[in-house]
């Protein structure tokens, strides 16, 4: 159970921003969490949300009046909206739909509740939640950088089964899962003197999906789990965290910026984009080495007759060999980072992707080990790194991916200084 004075939330004010998305019944349900953690709760909609939940239940669960228009002469002689701006200690917008996200990264200010937005020097969080494809867009996901970049906090969101009957990204954060974000004591924020502050880590996680017509994919089982973790890691000790994710059901760290990608052509390129100026690049997805040649454009039939199907695969470009071999032309230098899960000689042939990818260090796993690696919390690790005298490495011990990830991090930001020399 929470303490009161380790529940960063007890006493906060709370203005509670709620946008016109289907996930605004988990709103009312969110009010009471933060009543019950100690906050004062005032609720802002805008005029679609009331499509979905009416103020009233709203008013009801919060015992406050709750407001939905900027031109509202009653309620501006109460507490006028810019009162209201001053009043609230966080501004918290759950659900966070897509149009709303385009509107405050643009910072306009056409309705209460983006006019708030402008006028408070509240910190700012937002749950965003809609369509996959929606949050997939390249116009979305360049808002939500923006936001991030504003000083947004975004919680999620998360991935799988959404109520237009997609599956994928855009779920608003559960109400309890926001709550326990919130709740964080802000020790565990990046702290000034934090060692990855002021750099650019990118990192590929989970794995990719190459279709075979409209219906079928190739993957692999990869959870995301140790990509998301360095996520975490490198986002606490202080960085700016880009995270390229393939399809995976976990929800974005906090803090972090993630760009949702299918296939291994999409990866790359989004890679290549990044890896120009980032700091660290740490390729930790499990890319599919092949893709379909061509995808079918309609389903592929079974064939009366015919026992076997043969596929045309062609291979797909090595995502993180590029990256280390483009940064020597570009004159840019990132650390580079690969990953290796083998089942057997370990070292040796984790030495060879090292040497042969042109990588600054890789994390070599042992997936024939019980209970550890793909899609496990676990995992063990044997560190190989390359640095002005010459090849170093380490073995990690069976622990959680979070404590892995963290010493992972720490590594490579200590081979950081000096840099690497080829
Ligand atoms: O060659 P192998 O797949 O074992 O190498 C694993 C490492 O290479 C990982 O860091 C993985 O993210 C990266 N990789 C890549 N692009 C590929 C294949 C692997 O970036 N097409």
């Amino acid at each position: 159970m929470t303490t009161q004075s380790a529940n960063r939330l007890f006493g906060r004010r709370i203005l509670l921003g709620i946008s016109a998305g289907i996930a605004a019944y988990k709103s009312a349900q969110l009010a009471r969490l933060l009543k019950q953690a100690g906050c004062e709760v005032r609720v802002v909609m805008t005029e679609g949300a009331q499509a979905f939940i009416t103020p009233l239940t709203l008013q009801a669960l919060t015992g406050e009046a709750v407001r939905t228009s900027l031109l509202d002469p009653e309620a501006e002689a109460g507490m006028g909206h810019i009162e209201l701006a001053r009043w609230a200690d966080i501004i918290l917008i759950a659900p966070a739909t897509a149009d709303l996200m385009a509107r405050l990264a643009q910072g306009m200010a056409d309705d209460l509740l983006t006019t708030l937005c402008l006028a408070s020097e509240a910190e700012k969080i937002m749950a965003p939640a809609m369509n996959q494809a929606m949050w997939r867009h390249v116009a979305t996901q360049r808002n939500a950088a923006r936001l991030a970049q504003d000083g947004w906090r975004l919680l999620g969101p998360a991935s799988g089964d959404q109520a237009c009957g997609d599956v994928g990204p855009g779920r608003m954060l559960e109400p309890e899962a926001i709550v326990a974000e919130l709740i964080q004591p802000i020790s565990e924020a990046p702290h000034e003197n934090a060692p990855a502050q002021g750099l650019h880590v990118v990192i590929t996680a989970g794995p990719t999906r190459e279709p075979l017509d409209p219906v079928r994919y190739l993957s692999n089982h990869s959870s995301g789990k140790m990509g998301f973790a360095l996520a975490t890691a490198a986002a606490e000790l202080g960085a700016r965290v880009t995270l390229i994710s393939g399809p995976v059901s976990l929800s974005t760290p906090a803090g972090v910026e993630r760009i949702d990608v299918e296939t291994a052509l999409q990866m790359h390129e989004a890679s290549r984009r990044l890896a120009a100026s980032c700091d660290i690049f740490i390729g930790c997805a499990a890319v599919a080495d092949y893709r379909a040649e061509a995808a079918a454009e309609h389903k592929i039939k079974k064939r009366e007759g015919e026992d076997g199907l043969t596929l045309s695969l062609v291979k797909n470009p090595d995502i993180i060999a590029d990256v280390a071999k483009q940064r020597d032309a570009a004159g840019g230098r990132p650390f580079v980072v690969g990953f290796a899960a083998e089942t057997r000689d370990l070292e040796a042939y984790a030495r060879d992707k090292l040497v042969r990818k042109r990588l600054d260090m890789i994390v070599a796993n042992d997936v024939s080990a019980a209970g550890l690696g793909f899609g496990a919390d676990d995992n063990a690790a044997l560190l190989l790194w390359r640095n002005g005298e010459g090849e170093s490495g380490a073995s990690l011990p069976p622990q959680p991916k979070t404590q892995l990830a963290r010493a992972v991090i720490e590594r490579a930001l200590g081979c950081l200084t000096p840099r690497p020399v080829h």
